[in-house]
């Protein structure tokens, strides 16, 4: 008897500015069939105004999900389920994409998967690798920077968290006030990287604080450090590039910190190797990633990040989210939007 193929996942993801949608499937040699992204322009009003970004997922999302089954070379028909970021994220906007994603599943008479937007960045890090449960997770995005050990799908335990501002928010809020466009993170990255030469007088060099190091837990706090970058940048006390290499520095070094912090925790399940996952928009920066490779290497860990383009918002890591769900357990999981959805109120599977 010939093996059955593998199931078809549509996932799609509106929980902020971008419209996404994706098809994957469990081949192992080519798990993303199609991962399509619509980005919206809010650069008219200086950031994401919720009613117009839901107004423009309704337009776009169409368009988007034809184009991810047209890509991924598939009839609507051939899909075996459907899954849809239902929070944490704007609300208007995670109504869009639920409903629709409902609708077409039960169109279809398939099961319809509710997806938490942070559980999708943490299970992306499957897609390309073999990552075994328990794993450590930084999960470091736009509006979450947060350690935990992921024991099973759903089973998710906070080691520690941001108290005020997320890493990703930190660099958008500085480049912004650099003048820089957003993403602010991918900004900073690119003028880190320029004017970094040998002929730079190094005892000029801004030194930014690094809140947190050396604590006890395993929490995380950013606002210190954007209101000294603030205040350089108004004291026109160094460069742009300058103010850059400094906010990736020392946002660097305290996630290498707390990090380390975590993996002591870490021990006391997993005493010998594991993996450590980085995951979210901020996991895209190679100056990051490099420390925290070295500190995994350090304490014999793996590090796995997924590729730049899974590391921001995408919907492949909701379809697979759906997929990880779908292969576990077959039954619908419908939760309804919510703006916020802590990773630690997942239902388990299995
Ligand atoms: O995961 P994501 O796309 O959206 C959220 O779920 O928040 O993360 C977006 C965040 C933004 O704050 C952006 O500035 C940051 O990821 N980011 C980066 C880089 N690319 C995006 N931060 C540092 N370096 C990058 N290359
Ligand atoms: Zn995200």
């Amino acid at each position: 008897m010939s093996n059955p193929r593998p199931p078809f996942v549509l996932g799609i993801e509106t929980s902020c500015d971008e419209t996404a949608a994706a098809v994957v499937c469990a081949d192992p040699n080519q798990p993303i069939l199609s991962n399509i992204i619509a980005r919206q322009d809010h650069n008219t009003f200086g950031g994401v105004i919720p009613e117009v970004a839901a107004r423009q997922h309704l337009r776009t999302i169409t368009p988007t999900i034809k184009r991810a089954l047209a890509t991924a070379k598939l009839k609507p028909h051939e899909i075996d389920a459907v899954a849809a970021t239902s929070g944490p994220g704007l609300l208007g906007g995670l109504i869009v994409g639920a409903s629709f994603g409902q609708s077409f599943a039960a169109g279809l008479k398939r099961p319809f998967f509710s997806i938490n937007h942070l559980e999708g960045h943490l299970l992306s890090a499957r897609i390309h690798h073999s990552v075994w449960f328990p794993f450590l997770i930084l999960l470091i995005s736009g509006g979450h920077t947060e350690l935990m050990i992921a024991h099973d799908i759903g089973v998710y335990q906070s080691l520690g968290r941001t108290i005020d501002d997320a890493a990703g928010e930190a660099f958008d809020k500085v480049a912004r006030a650099l003048g820089l466009g957003y993403p602010g993170g991918e900004e900073i990255e690119k003028y880190a990287n320029i004017e970094n030469d040998s002929t730079e007088n190094k005892d000029t060099d801004l030194i930014l604080p690094r809140p947190m190091i050396g604590r006890e837990n395993c929490d995380f706090s950013f606002s210190g450090l954007k209101t000294a970058a603030f205040r350089a940048i108004q004291a026109k006390q160094a460069s742009t590039a300058q103010v850059c290499r400094a906010m990736s520095s020392a946002i660097s070094d305290c996630l290498v910190d707390r990090t380390a912090r975590a993996i002591q925790h870490y021990r006391r399940i997993q005493p010998h190797s594991g993996h450590l996952v980085v995951a979210g928009g901020v996991a895209a920066n190679q100056q990051i990633k490099a420390a925290l490779d070295d500190l995994s290497t350090r304490n014999g860990m793996k590090l796995c990040a997924p590729p730049r383009d899974l590391c921001t918002d995408n919907a492949a890591m909701i379809a697979w989210a759906g997929l990880e769900r779908l292969s576990r357990c077959r039954a619908m999981a419908v939760d309804a939007p919510r703006p916020r959805w802590p990773l630690t109120k997942l239902a388990a599977v299995g």
